[in-house]
C-alpha cells in the first residue's frame, strides 16, 4: 500500500489538513469533475469513458495550507508512463543547470558527497553535479529513470517516504544535498517525506526545494496552475508549520522564476537561520496569505477570468477567425477543461515534447502536434496555453506577429498582445 492507498483506489477524500491534521477549512474555488491533468489520450482511446475526479481548492484556516482534499492515487497519476519530460523545456533546463552549479559551488565538499533527488525526472539536474559528486535520482516513473539512467545518473524508480529514505540511507549512506523541485506540492503524505529527509539528511546537510508559491496563484499566476498532481499550494507560513515539526529548519528562502514565481527554500538541522526568512513572513502577512479573505477575492477573479476569455474566444470563432493552441503543458488541461475549450474552438496544439505529439488533450480532445505544423496552418491567433514561457515563445516567434498573428494570454486576466 502507498500513501494509504489500496492498490485498487483510483481516489480517495481526506478531511484533515495533511499538514496540521485540522478540518475547519474555507472551500476556494469548485472546478468540477476532470480528468487528470496529464492524462492524454491516444486515438483509439477517444470513444472510451474517462476517469474524472473534482477538483476543489481549499484553505485550512488553521496552519493556513491552502490544498486539495480530492485525492488521485499517484498510481492513477505518475505511475507507468509519465509524459512530463523536463529536458522538454529549455527555459528550465537553463534554470536547473544555474541551481545545479550553486549547489555544488555553496554545499558539495567533497567527491564522496551524496546528492540525492527526490522526483528528478530525466535526470536534468543530477547529470549536471555528477562529475562533481555521487548522485542519486528517486522517482516513481520508470520512463523517466530509464531515461536518468541513460544519461548516467544512478536512478531508483520508486515513491520517496520514509521507508525508502531507511533504504537509502543502509545502501548509500547519509546525503549532504537532497534536492525536490516541483514535488512536494505532489505529495499527499508529505510529512512522511519530511521524516525521510530528516533520516538521511547529514547533519552540516541541506535540503532544497522548489515548490510554486501560492502568493503566486492567487497574484500574478492563474488558476490553471490548480490541478490533481498539485495537491498543496504552499506559503512559506504553511511550510514553516509543516518542517516546525521536524528536526529541521528553514534557513533561507528566495523567490525564482519558475511556474511563474516558486518557492526556493533552504533547510538544514544547525545552520543559522538568515534574516530572508523572517522578512518573507511578514511579506505573507501583509498580503493575507494566512487569512481566508485573499482567497475569497481569488475566487472572483477566477470567475470573471472565464466570462472573459469565453466570451473572447468566441467572438474571434464567430469573425471566423484561426485560433491554435501553443504548448500543452499540465495546467493547459485545467484551463480548457474549466473552460469548456474544445476542437471547435482550437483546431489543434502544437507542444515541443516528443512523447505528447500524436495524442489528444484529456477531456477536451484536442490533438497535439509537433510545432512544425504549426504555421502551414496559417493561425490568426495563438492561445499560449504555455503563458508561463510567453516572454521567451514571443520572442522566438517574433515572425508570427510582424505578419500580423496575435497570441492570446488566458491568464490571469485574458489579453491579446
Ligand atoms: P510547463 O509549463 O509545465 O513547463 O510546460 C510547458 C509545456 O509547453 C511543455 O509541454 C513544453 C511546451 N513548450 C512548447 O511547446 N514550446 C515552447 O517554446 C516552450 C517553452 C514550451
Ligand atoms: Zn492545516
Amino acid at each position: 500500500m502507498r500513501q494509504g492507498f489500496k492498490e485498487m483506489d483510483n481516489f480517495k477524500h481526506r478531511n484533515d489538513c495533511r499538514i496540521c491534521g485540522g478540518s475547519d477549512f474555507f472551500k476556494i474555488l469548485d472546478l468540477g469533475e476532470m480528468p487528470p491533468a496529464n492524462a492524454f489520450l491516444k486515438k483509439e482511446d477517444l470513444d472510451k469513458p474517462e476517469l474524472k475526479f473534482p477538483l476543489v481548492l481549499y484553505f485550512c484556516r488553521k496552519c493556513g495550507l491552502v490544498q486539495l482534499l480530492d485525492i488521485v492515487n499517484p498510481k492513477v497519476l505518475f505511475g507507468g508512463q509519465y509524459d512530463y519530460l523536463t529536458s522538454a523545456s529549455k527555459p528550465l533546463v537553463e534554470h536547473f543547470r544555474e541551481m545545479a552549479g550553486e549547489l555544488v559551488r555553496k554545499f558539495v565538499e567533497s567527491q564522496d558527497d551524496l546528492a540525492l533527488e527526490i522526483g528528478g525526472n530525466d535526470g536534468t539536474l543530477l547529470h549536471e553535479m555528477k562529475n562533481r559528486c555521487r548522485v542519486l535520482n528517486i522517482d516513481p516513473a520508470v520512463n523517466m529513470t530509464e531515461l536518468s539512467q541513460k544519461r548516467g545518473v544512478p536512478s531508483i524508480s520508486r515513491f520517496f517516504s520514509s521507508e525508502t529514505a531507511e533504504e537509502i540511507l543502509k545502501e548509500y549512506g547519509m546525503a549532504k544535498v537532497i534536492v525536490a523541485n516541483n514535488v512536494t506540492a505532489h505529495i499527499d503524505d508529505i510529512k512522511d517525506v519530511f521524516k525521510g529527509v530528516e533520516a538521511l539528511l547529514s547533519d552540516d546537510g541541506v535540503f532544497v526545494f522548489e515548490a510554486h508559491w501560492v502568493g503566486n496563484l492567487i497574484g500574478d499566476g492563474g488558476f490553471d496552475q490548480i490541478y490533481h498532481e498539485h495537491l498543496s499550494y504552499y506559503s512559506l507560513t504553511a511550510l514553516k508549520y509543516l518542517i516546525g515539526q521536524f528536526g529541521l529548519k528553514i534557513f533561507d528562502v528566495e523567490l525564482v522564476p519558475v511556474h511563474g514565481e516558486s518557492l526556493r527554500v533552504y533547510v538544514g538541522k544547525n545552520r543559522e537561520v538568515g534574516s530572508e526568512v523572517g522578512n518573507f513572513l511578514t511579506r505573507e502577512k501583509e498580503m493575507g496569505l494566512d487569512k481566508e479573505a485573499a482567497y475569497a477575492d481569488f475566487s472572483e477573479k477566477v470567475l470573471k477570468n472565464k466570462k472573459d476569455a469565453v466570451g473572447l474566444l468566441s467572438d474571434i470563432k464567430k469573425n471566423g477567425k484561426k485560433i491554435i493552441g501553443y504548448g500543452a503543458p499540465a495546467k493547459g488541461n485545467t484551463l480548457l477543461n474549466y473552460f469548456g475549450i474544445t476542437g471547435e474552438t482550437l483546431d489543434f496544439i502544437t507542444d515541443t515534447t516528443p512523447t505528447k505529439q500524436g495524442l489528444y488533450t484529456p477531456g477536451s480532445h484536442i490533438p497535439v502536434y509537433p510545432p512544425e505544423k504549426l504555421f502551414e496552418a496559417k493561425p490568426d491567433y495563438l492561445l499560449l496555453l504555455a503563458w508561463n514561457y510567453a516572454d521567451a515563445i514571443i520572442k522566438k516567434e517574433a515572425g508570427f506577429r510582424e505578419k500580423g498573428g496575435k497570441f492570446i494570454i488566458p491568464v490571469p486576466e485574458v489579453k491579446i498582445v
